[in-house]
């Protein structure tokens, strides 16, 4: 179908990427067998990652993210994620990536692994024409205290690469009021600042994200689709969502794409944007998103350019990338 082509296409701007959840299944086994380490029981004989449900896709994830192993690793995870965007017209990106996982949380080799992944992102810019910044993530389920670390990491490499502050990991550990001090350490190094929210847990996490962490965008924040008086909230106050449709279906937040809340949320006035999350492990990538959306939802190319702007508009780099990028 022509219009269909013409949606799969359209240039996209993708706010919520995390690092090590793009690497391809081959890239991660190519890696545990250089290592010799047996990864065996993370893949499914059609060499996917194997898992069901949301617990055991964070184990999966975290297995593989062990052979992910030092700057030179990363360097080459990034041109090979950059290389899947740019085949789906992705001209910018924001990627989550993790000091947990580069350095354990230690600033000096922390500073080691964003030199080597900014480099690769230069280089993948000027082949593939698709710009990458990174948003430092801390993971929920580690906890405040090395959450602390990842925000000081944050601060300490905050610039023209790395533009914000997030968290990702298991909704259902601790709080978000738990996470202050790291998002205020986050915020006075200048960095834009985002939480998943609304995922799991219900309309009150959105709002203990905006009252406690108080970020601009939110990871995910489906949930809030539940809630008439938070969406007007969300609404008034430009609050973004960072809507992952496909990983939604795939980790059973929504039963099927045509039942999920993202018309909802965008019908009652929220800026919603569209992102694929992690894209091998749900099997999308931004050009089924979108032709799975237009399909669902009938929206045409022009729905997808406002949603596009959308996400430009609330990307964390600074004016002159954006103004590079439009
Ligand atoms: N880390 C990677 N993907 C995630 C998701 N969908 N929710 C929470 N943490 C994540
Ligand atoms: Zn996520």
């Amino acid at each position: 179908d022509e219009t269909l082509e013409e949606i799969a296409r359209l240039p996209k701007v993708e706010l919520h990427l995390h690092l090590e959840g793009a690497a391809p299944p081959a890239f991660v086994r190519g890696l545990a067998a250089e290592k010799r380490v047996d990864l065996g029981r993370i893949f499914r004989a059609d060499g996917g990652y194997a898992f069901e449900g949301f617990g055991p896709f964070l184990s999966v994830y975290e297995a593989a993210t062990s052979v992910i192993d030092g700057p030179e690793d990363y360097a080459r995870l990034v041109r090979a994620v950059l290389e899947t965007a740019a085949a789906a017209d992705v001209v910018y990106c924001e990627t989550f990536v993790s000091p947990d996982f580069c350095g354990g949380g230690d600033v000096a080799a922390w500073r080691e692994h964003v030199a080597a992944m900014r480099e690769a992102a230069d280089a993948a810019e000027r082949d593939l024409g698709v710009t990458m910044r990174g948003v430092v993530t801390c993971v929920r389920h580690f906890g405040p205290d090395r959450a602390r670390r990842a925000a000081r990491c944050a601060a300490e490499t905050a610039g023209d690469w790395i533009t914000g502050f997030g968290m990702g990991g298991d909704e259902a550990a601790g709080e978000q009021k738990d996470f202050a001090w790291a998002f205020d350490c986050a915020r006075e190094a200048g960095l834009g600042l985002t939480t998943h929210a609304g995922e799991w847990r219900g309309p009150d996490e959105v709002r203990a994200a905006l009252d406690h962490l108080r970020v601009s965008r939110i990871g995910h924040g489906v949930r809030a689709a539940e809630d008439p008086a938070l969406l007007e909230r969300l609404a008034e106050d430009g609050v973004v969502l960072e809507v992952c449709p496909g990983s939604n279906v795939a980790l059973g937040v929504a039963p099927r794409l045509d039942a999920h809340p993202i018309a909802t949320l965008r019908d009652a006035g929220v800026k919603v944007t569209v992102s694929t999350d992690d894209p091998p492990f749900f099997h999308t990538d931004m050009r089924a998103e979108y032709i799975g959306l237009a399909r669902a939802f009938g929206w045409d190319a022009g729905d997808f350019d406002a949603l596009a702007r959308t996400a430009l508009d609330a990307a964390f780099c600074d004016a002159d990338t954006r103004a590079r990028v439009a």
